[in-house]
């Protein structure tokens, strides 16, 4: 909507421009030290680009001087999980199947209290807003009543978010409160949809759990619902192939639920006993799947040809001891690769310090040789990648001119290691290595306090300060 009144932020903007494939997002970075980004009254970017070539039109407006510090897109993450607000770094729980059953469902049970969900959904944006994460795909709680007051803040506070409530209509004891029937679940998520998908900046999502949470007749029953709002725009959204131990893991159980050939078969209207091609599928370009570490190639060629995308979740996969997903054979696929932080598997909700893990596996990969990811795909996998996940590449996902201003201001020296890094550490001589360096350290040593603003659609978000209380 904007702030009702046009401003020129300047700064050293950084961003990758175009919409490049990761393949060219080296070439496609942009890097302004002495930038300005004119900011409409429509919320949406005027102009961006050196502060030298600002349009006159633009040169009248006030200024808002963050020189020193820089400017980037915001961040986009793709899986985060709101029942899981307060679930991070939970002990005991072992890997996927264990730690579900020990910590998540007894963790997402509380949300069944609209106070302690209204809580979580205020702690929610605030965090959301701290770590710069202007638009995300949050996996939603089982309960009504919480989905509404995280849909209520978010839209309140003014960050973009797409969400659907967690189904589940099966599953263990630990579970239970989580469960509904078909009827049930598929009666919540039209309801849903009907009030709260298409709004300014929020869209609604079918989110079943995962395979194990429902059955072949949910999918069916889910299907037929897909085929009535696909063209409404709404999203698909869940997890795949994350964790493979053998025999017990989620993906045998998968594999020993469903009469399938593959794993994402089960989300592609490929399970019925008998038949090949049992039910509607739930694939498409709107569609988001988290983790998919241990694809076959088939599957990341069906997903690229739907134009599904994949969450990666590395922070996620360290702590649950998913394995890593092969970088170079999962992006040659064709399928695009954003970042989600998967709150609470994983625990840490700057997307940057995200990037930072993903750039820490992929160089210690197995078998692949150490992929060296470039700050230029570090930085698309943290915006752009996120806004093609979500079908928004066209609204935001980079500073070009005529997108929304959806952007986080960063001060270095409200963090005084990255700081000191960027005084010090930046030696190459030639101006694109030492781009590269600055932006690598800034990715890598950005912490929260160093986040100053937030801006979506070019209005500074705000949320209410924290509250104690006793729930
Ligand atoms: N698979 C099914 N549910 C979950 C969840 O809550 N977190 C993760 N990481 N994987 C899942
Ligand atoms: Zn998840």
């Amino acid at each position: 909507m904007g702030s009702g009144s046009p401003v020129v932020h300047r700064a050293h903007l950084f961003h990758i421009g175009g919409a490049p494939t990761l393949d060219d997002a080296r070439t496609h970075l942009i890097s302004i030290p002495d930038g300005a980004l004119a900011v409409g009254a429509d919320g949406t970017i005027a102009f961006s680009g050196p502060h030298a070539d600002l349009p006159v039109e633009c040169a009248r407006w006030p200024v808002s001087d963050h020189r020193g510090g820089f400017i980037l897109p915001g961040f986009v993450d793709t899986h985060i999980h709101f029942p899981q607000t307060y679930a991070t770094d939970s002990y005991g729980g072992g890997q996927l199947l264990e730690w579900l059953d020990n910590c998540i469902f007894p963790a997402e049970t509380r949300y069944a209290d609209p106070a302690f969900a209204q809580r979580a959904a205020a702690d929610f944006c605030r965090r959301r807003t701290a770590v710069g994460t202007t638009a995300a795909m949050v996996f939603g709680s089982a309960f009504p009543a919480a989905q509404d007051a995280l849909f209520t803040e978010t839209e309140r506070v003014g960050l973009r978010m797409v969400s659907g409530r967690g189904i589940q209509t099966t599953g263990q004891a630990s579970a239970a409160a989580l469960i509904t029937d078909i009827d049930t679940a598929i009666t919540r998520c039209v309801d849903e949809i009907d009030r709260w998908h298409g709004r300014d900046l929020i869209d609604v999502a079918l989110v079943p759990r995962f395979s194990l949470s429902v059955t072949p007749d949910t999918f069916v029953a889910l299907g037929e619902l897909y085929d009535d709002v696909r063209d409404r725009g709404v999203y698909f959204h869940t997890h795949l192939n994350e964790n493979n131990r053998p025999g017990t893991g989620e993906i045998a159980a998968t594999l020993g639920a469903y009469d399938v050939d593959s794993y994402l078969d089960t989300y592609d209207g490929r399970f019925l006993p008998g038949s090949r091609v049992g039910g509607s599928s739930l694939l498409g370009r709107r569609s988001v799947l988290a983790h998919a570490v241990h694809c076959t190639d088939a599957e990341l060629a069906r997903m690229a040809e739907a134009q599904t995308s994949i969450a990666h979740c590395p922070t996620s996969q360290l702590f649950l001891g998913s394995g890593t997903m092969p970088w170079r054979r999962t992006t040659a696929a064709g399928v695009t690769v954003a970042l989600g932080s998967d709150i609470g598997g994983g625990d840490e909700w700057l997307i940057p310090q995200v990037a930072a893990d993903c750039f820490k596996v992929h160089m210690s990969e197995v078998g692949d040789a150490g992929v060296s990811l470039h700050p230029a795909e570090l930085l698309f996998a943290a915006t752009l990648a996120g806004a093609r996940a979500l079908d928004r590449e066209d609204t935001f996902g980079n500073l070009d001119a005529g997108k929304a201003a959806d952007f986080v201001v960063v001060d270095p020296q409200r963090w005084e290691p990255l700081a000191r890094t960027l005084e010090h550490g930046i030696r190459a001589d030639d101006t694109e290595t030492a781009t590269a360096q600055t932006l690598f350290a800034l990715l890598m040593g950005l912490r929260e306090p160093a986040i100053t603003e937030v801006w979506v659609q070019g209005s500074l978000v705000t949320p209410a300060p924290s509250t104690s209380s006793q729930l």
